[in-house]
């Protein structure tokens, strides 16, 4: 929402007021002085005048948590246990998962309640690496690298996948980032040499990495700097 409108809506102020406060600069959004009535509002926002705060939304939350084989990426599920079902009940609320991963596969989930923290980070747009350790049923050979860096065409989308890094580190093991995160995109990648994903892990997305201290299922909130990573 604008500052201006925000500002409006409040019982202490009418618009002739909140012209007033932003041209004598008396409102800080976020610690920043603005006289800008079209400044942006969002649900965390801290927003003071003359140096009270005002408004300050319910508290951001973000957490990295070691997500298990054997549990679904979502919130709710009829059937199976859910990634949220490992976080004590109080934390759970409103939270939502930044990029989900598959049933079986394991490693850094990322969870929080801020909408636009997460959007940076998955949005295809932003290009943040993602990275996977992988083995796999069959060797993987070495000219699967320049494949991968030339991308794949994935029908269902239709559109073509971004230019991925694929290092071998044993006959059937490799780490591949990717700056995307399609529908189960790592085994519909290997797919295409028919060469099956037996295990899936991941380890990084963008400059956050899943903390070794986390044994599968513990999770821990991000530090600042982590946050502020995004
Ligand atoms: N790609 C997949 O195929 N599965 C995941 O869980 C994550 C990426």
């Amino acid at each position: 929402m604008r500052l201006d409108r925000f500002l409006a809506n409040l019982p202490c102020y009418n618009r002739q007021q909140v012209r007033l406060l932003l041209a004598h600069k008396r409102v800080r959004v976020d610690g920043q002085v603005t006289d800008d009535p079209r400044t942006e509002v969002r649900v965390f926002s801290q927003v003071e005048v003359d140096g009270q705060l005002l408004h300050s939304g319910p508290p951001a939350r973000y957490l990295m948590l070691h997500k298990p084989a054997g549990c679904v990426s979502a919130t709710v599920d009829g059937e199976h246990r859910t990634v949220l079902d490992l976080l004590p009940e109080p934390l759970r609320e409103g939270l939502h998962i930044a990029g989900r991963l598959d049933f079986n596969t394991t490693g850094l989930l990322l969870l929080t309640n801020d909408g636009q923290w997460s959007r940076r980070l998955t949005q295809p747009r932003t290009k943040q690496p993602k990275t996977y350790w992988v083995e796999t049923e069959n060797v993987i050979e070495a000219h699967y690298v320049e494949r991968f860096r030339e991308g794949f065409y994935f029908a269902f989308e239709d559109l073509t996948t971004l230019p991925a890094q694929l290092d071998i580190l044993a006959p059937r093991k490799a780490r591949l980032t990717l700056f995307e995160g399609r529908y189960h995109q790592v085994k519909r990648m290997f797919g295409h040499f028919d060469n099956k994903v037996t295990a899936l892990h991941r380890e990084r997305m963008g400059a956050i990495v899943l903390d070794a201290e986390l044994a599968p299922g513990q999770f821990r909130p991000l530090t600042a700097a982590e946050i502020a990573s995004v």
